[in-house]
């Protein structure tokens, strides 16, 4: 399976029992004293009124970013939140366009119906959509966490993201994270597994039972999206052909893909033409692609066409909520008309939707050690400009991620560890050691 496999295989023999020790050197980590299971949790991030955080104060260039350790801990306002303190985060192409005000007035709404009309209210917003990290806190309905829990979730655009300290979420949009991973190799995952099983399974249709005899064509296929949905394929016995350029070819190929073709070297569509036809179709890169992709699809039997990029958002912002509404549903009306007419094939937009149970189905399949995180860079928490930096110069390979805490620091501890006094977790300095490109 190349060298991807091999560096896993090695990291994970590695993989040792560590002894997670309760310590007042962090502020979550201080006195996080569970009294009760599940229910109830005297945790510090309780008593800490501000946390550290990366905010944004109004929408720009990366000079908007601003790093402050007086944002409010997001407390727990409803029985089904979890708070989570964040150990990791990543970055998606989704923060560099939120930064810039990408989605603004849609995700305002979103986020409190009430505030549309006051044009700051989102301000200081936080980006970061990934996070791996412990429970500290939970609601009083809460039944899947407790306190002390390792978790990964992807974290919805419309609520303060991951790059801070603490994030509070819903159960439902949090999963136990793979015992396998660091939470810098977690945190690599959530947000493009969430948007790539939205694509496949909800628009593309395809499932784990009816892969097995499906050829999918994944544009794209070096980025964060891509190098996720390749082996999430390829886990469900998809034959998967890619287009990328000519210097990840080995990445996609160690990551399972069938076959690569360069999309720098002549005329893709012509490249692609002369291979048998496909069932599904998940575009990463959008513009251009879909004047030529949609012929590649096998007519009449089925076949979809799934695009990441969509106007809907940019719709929103440039006519207005209604207008970007309706010019939206209308586009997407004709294509899919359009091309069930013209072609036989289904057309379709894929968008990110949360899903904590699906984040489940994906860490067994991460500890069966069928999907691999794909980390191209860390950073630490200080550095989040340079880390946003590296993301806007494009030609990502898999993730960039943010160390939000060292993996070493002490962290809140499980009930239910108490008593052994151990956990499986990575051993520090391999825990680090990242999938990287070749
Ligand atoms: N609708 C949604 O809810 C949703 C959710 C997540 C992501 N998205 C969108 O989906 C897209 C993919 O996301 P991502 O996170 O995977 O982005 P990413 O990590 O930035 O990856 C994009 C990849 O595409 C490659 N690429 C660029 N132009 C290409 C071309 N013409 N043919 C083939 N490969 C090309 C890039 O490498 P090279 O430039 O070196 O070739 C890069 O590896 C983005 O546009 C993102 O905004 C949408």
């Amino acid at each position: 399976m190349g060298s991807v496999r091999a560096m896993a295989s090695t990291r994970l023999a590695y993989l040792s029992y560590v002894r997670a020790v309760g310590s007042t050197k962090t502020l979550a980590g201080a006195g996080c004293s569970v009294c009760c299971r599940r229910r109830l949790c005297s945790s510090s991030s309780r008593l800490q009124s501000c946390m550290p955080a990366w905010v944004i104060d109004q929408y720009g260039p990366n000079g908007v970013l601003r790093f402050t350790d007086e944002i409010p801990v997001p407390a727990i306002n409803f029985a089904s939140e979890v708070m989570i303190k964040v150990c990791a985060a990543s970055l998606n192409p989704l923060d560099i366009s939120m930064r810039g005000g990408y989605g603004a007035k849609l995700l305002k709404l979103r986020r409190d119906p009430m505030s549309v009309m006051d044009s700051d209210s989102e301000f200081p917003l936080i980006l970061g959509r990934d996070v791996s990290g412990v429970v500290v806190d939970c609601g009083s309905g809460v039944t899947h966490f407790a306190p002390g829990d390792e978790v990964w979730a992807a974290v919805p655009p419309w609520k303060q993201g991951s790059l801070a300290e603490f994030v509070t979420l819903t159960e439902y949009e949090v999963s136990h994270k793979p015992k396998l991973l660091s939470h810098t190799e977690a945190a690599s995952i959530p947000y493009v597994a969430a948007t790539a099983l939205s694509a496949l399974v909800n628009a593309g249709g395809l499932c784990r039972d009816n892969c097995s005899n499906k050829r999918v064509l994944i544009t794209g296929g070096s980025g964060g999206v891509g190098t996720f949905s390749i082996q999430l394929l390829k886990a469900w016995g998809a034959h998967v052909t890619v287009t990328c350029s000519h210097n990840a070819e080995g990445l996609v190929r160690g990551l399972g893909a069938d076959e690569v073709v360069d999309y720098m070297a002549g005329d893709v569509a012509a490249q692609l033409d002369m291979m048998e036809k496909f069932d599904v179709i998940l575009d990463n890169v959008g513009g251009e692609t879909e004047q030529w992709a949609l012929s590649l699809l096998k007519p009449w039997s089925g076949a979809k066409y799934v695009t990441l990029v969509t106007p809907f958002l940019l719709n929103t912002d440039s006519m207005g909520l209604l207008d970007g509404i309706v010019r939206s549903g209308f586009t997407l009306h004709n294509k899919a008309i359009q091309n069930i007419i013209s072609n036989g094939v289904f057309y379709r937009w894929g968008f990110y939707a949360p899903d904590g149970p699906a984040l489940d189905e994906i860490s067994k399949l991460v500890d069966a050690g069928k999907i691999l995180p794909v980390v191209e860079a860390q950073f630490p928490f200080t550095q989040v400009p340079q880390a946003f930096q590296k993301l806007e110069q494009g030609h990502a390979r898999g993730k960039t991620v943010v160390r939000v805490a060292d993996e070493d620091e002490d962290l809140p501890q499980a009930e239910e560890n108490v008593d052994d006094g151990y956990r499986e977790a990575a051993e520090p300095e391999q825990a680090r050691e990242t999938l990287k490109p070749h």
